[in-house]
């Protein structure tokens, strides 16, 4: 029950305040050694974690208890991060004063606020992977994206001309979270994106945060340059867009997130352009069914060696470019490693022990950097100059370009293990963290408070120098502490300033006033310390702060030298080619193979094919062949080769030649789309609408199997459409692979000068079925399903009945078999499906065993099937 505010505990009033300030966000609050939730936020995270609610208010009526649940505060960070797994926003207040000094109310306030898209702790973030936040901002018609990553710095903005286009760069950047104002930023295309597809947690924006003159006062103010300067000059939507990402980061951080130094403006224009579909169609970095790793292009190129090198793969891997120059200059560096094996070994080798540089230097900059990361850091940049020094023998333009940016950071390295001791504990708080010798003041303390043994001694020295009494000795107890002990004997040579404390038998115990002081300084020497090193370790921190470019440009060559490396491992263990990128239009790929397919092959070769496709004589291919012969996988492997070559990756061939893909889209498969509302056939229309409307004539189409969500006839013409509508020149003239069952559409080579006809060869050995995975020229007009339903375990009864019904309908005309066009030599010539059937029960009798009645009866049965 929610009291009366002024009947509420001072505690309680000031815990209501922040949360009032914060309604959008769980609130942790400290109480001493615990972060406390309580109200609704209590419910909800003892419900989202399994934690016990509790009061603190127990004497009282049930109905007056607050509800209450806390978690320990050396352990927070694993509650944070299952909170905002689950897509909510944290916001963590500590004390702010030392409760054990404070008067009165110990004063707190927010010092971090957690979203799924801003997190920088380590234990949060999957660390071969971006953490992408984005901004939408939508105005008359366009749009200004902006995305930023804040656990590594990266900022980057767009502008958008249609809602497609933003959905295709959410798909890029793939944001956990998202902030969203203006026209149109809810509208279909986009809800289905952040909603649907990409499951992010998604804020609307408020106005005030989309001011285009605040905007553009903060962009230049943080990355102190001009819009000209930053390549956003007239361009309002990415302005806005970036200044509201911005402004949001910096009131969610708490600090000035030095570490994003860059406001990286792109054209859409310089990279290939993917959107949802295809992404996901191609498996580029989850499979469609389990979304893992496995089985996707990732998983097979990625051999990188450290977590930055493994999250600019995956970028590489989003955005492939469309720059011959940028592409050609990979390339070069990746057969540079593949041909100098005992280069790249050596710099594998250096690469292992860099360490995340990025993240840890962003939790530097953030303030959330504990001594152990700092240690790992130098590991990290003790690998540098062996990183630098094998690159320095390479001779390929970008690799000597990495090797120039990569600065071997050595100060910074000796600054921290000359400051940190060896093994620290986790918090910074406790002292325990500064090694010996790193501060004179701080070993001063340490000697006192270790009994002071060196301080007494000089004492006791300089008194008996200054008295002359050779039997003086500095002693301690614990009624009136340090002590300067006299025999009886010397008793006169006591000086004035000595107070005496105590009588002995044959001794006298004197203070003085140093003596006071040393005991003081022993007894708050702990603090003092604890005190001094914290202060010292934020020097360190602040020193490094400041060296966030260095490490940052060091890191993204790092983390480009791992990619480069990693391409080529796999360019070798594979048998990769080099390819050749082109202006023109054509692509021609001898022997290809499907680089995911090839390796997950177990007992088996996979069979390489050729394509030559965006020739005038063959700008599409229809692809024909019975089910399971390998159709998709074919169309596949020519997207993934485009896709791998235009990411500066050699490929699965023998030799290829690529003319520069501009996008490339899918029609894949029919996936059913209950949740959206939708129908298997609706969702495949919507996304042929889509193709057409955004192809270009550079643009590589891969149609599987177009209207097969429908009656035969209506899909078969909108097939045979939609075909027409991509080859023509006038229209699309798009580069097209079309697999399809309708073998009608093979007519289309003869009417149409740029279509040829393809299929892939099938070889039948009496009742089995031997797929030769080869594409050869012409149509084939059998589909061989009831074969590949008998394969698949469909039951022998139905498999029968289903060949009678198939004969049936052939032989009423229903389903027109079109003549073979050009049979390939391997093509078995198709058998009347009957004499097929009387063949395969014929090869099922085993003469030997036969009794002459049971021959007779099968003689009978075999006669009746031929008639
Ligand atoms: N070139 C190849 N070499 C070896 N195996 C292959 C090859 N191509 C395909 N395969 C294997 O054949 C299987 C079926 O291929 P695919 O799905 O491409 O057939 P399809 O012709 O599209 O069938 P459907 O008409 O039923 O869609 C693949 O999963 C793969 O394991
Ligand atoms: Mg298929």
């Amino acid at each position: 029950m929610a009291q009366a505010t002024n009947e509420l505990t001072p505690m309680r009033r000031q815990y209501q305040q922040i949360k009032d300030q914060h309604k959008d966000c769980i609130l942790m609050f400290r109480l001493g050694d615990f972060y406390e939730m309580f109200d609704e936020d209590a419910k909800l995270t003892a419900r989202e974690l399994d934690l016990t609610l509790t009061t603190r208010d127990r004497g009282k009526p049930k109905e007056e208890q607050t509800p209450m649940c806390g978690v320990p505060y050396h352990s927070v960070d694993s509650y944070i991060a299952r909170l905002v797994q689950k897509g909510y926003k944290v916001a963590i207040c500590e004390q702010m004063e030392d409760p054990a000094t404070a008067k009165g109310l110990v004063q707190r306030d927010i010092t971090r606020i957690i979203t799924p898209g801003t997190v920088t702790e380590s234990c949060m973030l999957d660390e071969n992977k971006n953490n992408y936040i984005g901004c939408i901002y939508g105005e008359s018609g366009k749009f200004g994206l902006a995305f930023c990553d804040v656990s590594t710095g990266a900022f980057f903005t767009t502008v958008c001309s249609d809602a497609q286009n933003v959905a295709s760069e959410l798909g890029r950047f793939a944001p956990s979270e998202i902030l969203r104002y203006g026209s149109n930023v809810d509208c279909e295309i986009i809800d289905d994106a952040v909603f649907r597809r990409l499951n992010c947690c998604v804020s609307e924006g408020k106005q005030e945060l989309f001011a285009l003159e605040s905007a553009e006062k903060l962009l230049e103010n943080h990355f102190h340059a001009t819009l000209s300067q930053m390549g956003i000059a007239g361009m309002p939507a990415a302005v806005i867009a970036s200044g509201a990402l911005l402004q949001t980061l910096l009131t969610l951080q708490r600090n000035d997130l030095a570490h994003i130094r860059e406001l990286q403006y792109y054209t859409t224009g310089r990279f290939m352009e993917l959107d949802l579909d295809a992404r996901r169609n191609l498996e580029l970095t989850e499979t469609m069914r389990s979304k893992e790793k496995r089985g996707t292009l990732l998983w097979v190129l990625d051999k990188t060696h450290t977590a930055m090198g493994g999250r600019m793969l995956r970028s590489w891997l989003e955005k492939p470019l469309l720059d011959p120059v940028e592409i050609t200059r990979r390339h070069g560096a990746v057969e540079e490693l593949t041909d100098n094996v005992i280069v790249r070994g050596e710099l594998e080798q250096a690469l292992r022990d860099v360490t995340d540089l990025e993240r840890v230097q962003t939790r530097i900059v953030t303030g959330t950097v504990n001594c152990r990361d700092l240690l790992g850091l130098a590991r990290g940049f003790r690998a540098l100059p062996d990183v630098k020094a094998q690159l320095q023998k390479c001779d390929s333009p970008l690799l000597k370009k990495l090797e120039a940016a990569i600065d071997p950071l050595t100060d910074c390295a000796d600054r921290i293990e000359n400051t940190l001791v060896d093994d620290p504990p986790l918090t910074i708080r406790e002292g325990g963290i500064i090694r010996k010798g790193a501060s004179e003041e701080a070993d001063r303390l340490r000697d006192i408070m270790e009994g002071g043994s060196g301080t007494i001694a000089a004492i006791e020295a300089s008194e008996r120098e200054k008295t002359g009494i050779r039997t003086l000795k500095v002693g301690f107890n614990r009624v009136f502490g340090y002590y300067i002990e006299v025999s009886k004997s010397f008793i006169d040579q006591v000086p004035a300033n000595y107070i005496r404390k105590q009588t002995l038998a044959n001794c006298e115990r004197y203070i003085t006033q140093e003596l006071k002081e040393l005991e003081n300084q022993v007894l708050t020497a702990k603090d003092r310390l604890t005190a001094l090193e914290y202060q010292i370790f934020t020097q360190l921190r602040e020193y490094l702060a400041k060296q966030a470019a260095r490490v940052q440009q060091t890191a993204a060559a790092v983390a480009a030298a791992d990619t480069l490396c990693s391409l080529a491992a796999v360019a070798v263990q594979r048998g990769y080619c080099r390819p050749e990128i082109t202006l023109g239009r054509e692509i021609t790929i001898e022997n290809g193979r499907h680089p995911v397919v090839e390796a997950m092959l177990k007992d088996s070769l996979f069979v390489p094919n050729d394509t030559h496709l965006g020739a005038e004589d063959n700008q599409v291919s229809i692809i024909t062949g019975p089910n399971m012969a390998g159709k998709s996988t074919y169309m596949r492997q020519v997207a993934l080769i485009v896709l791998m070559a235009q990411m500066g990756s050699f490929v699965p061939a023998r030799s290829a030649k690529i003319g520069l893909v501009d996008r490339v889209f899918t029609r894949i498969g029919a996936s059913d789309d209950l949740a959206s509302g939708q129908s298997t056939f609706m969702v495949e229309m919507a996304e042929v609408a889509t193709i057409l409307k955004y192809a270009t004539s550079r643009s590589l189409l891969i149609l599987d199997e177009i209207g097969r969500g429908t009656s035969t006839y209506d899909g078969m013409a909108i097939a045979r459409a939609v075909l027409e509508y991509a080859a023509n020149p006038k229209r699309l003239g798009a580069k097209t692979l079309f697999a399809t069952h309708y073998h009608e559409l093979s007519t289309l080579e003869d009417k149409l000068p740029n279509v040829k006809n393809y299929n892939i060869a099938v070889k039948k050995r009496g009742e089995q079925m031997i797929f030769l995975r080869k594409i050869v020229p012409g149509a084939t007009d059998d589909s061989y399903g009831i074969e590949v339903a008998k394969l698949a375990g469909i039951p022998a009864p139905v498999i029968t009945r289903a060949r009678e019904i198939l004969a049936e309908l052939e032989s009423e005309g229903v389903v027109t078999a079109p003549a073979a066009q050009k049979e390939p030599e391997d093509q078995v010539s198709m058998m009347d499906l009957t004499s097929q059937q009387v063949v395969a029960a014929l090869s099922a009798i085993s003469v030997e065993t036969l009794t002459p009645i049971e021959a007779m009866n099968e003689l009978y049965k075999l006669k009746k099937m031929l008639d």
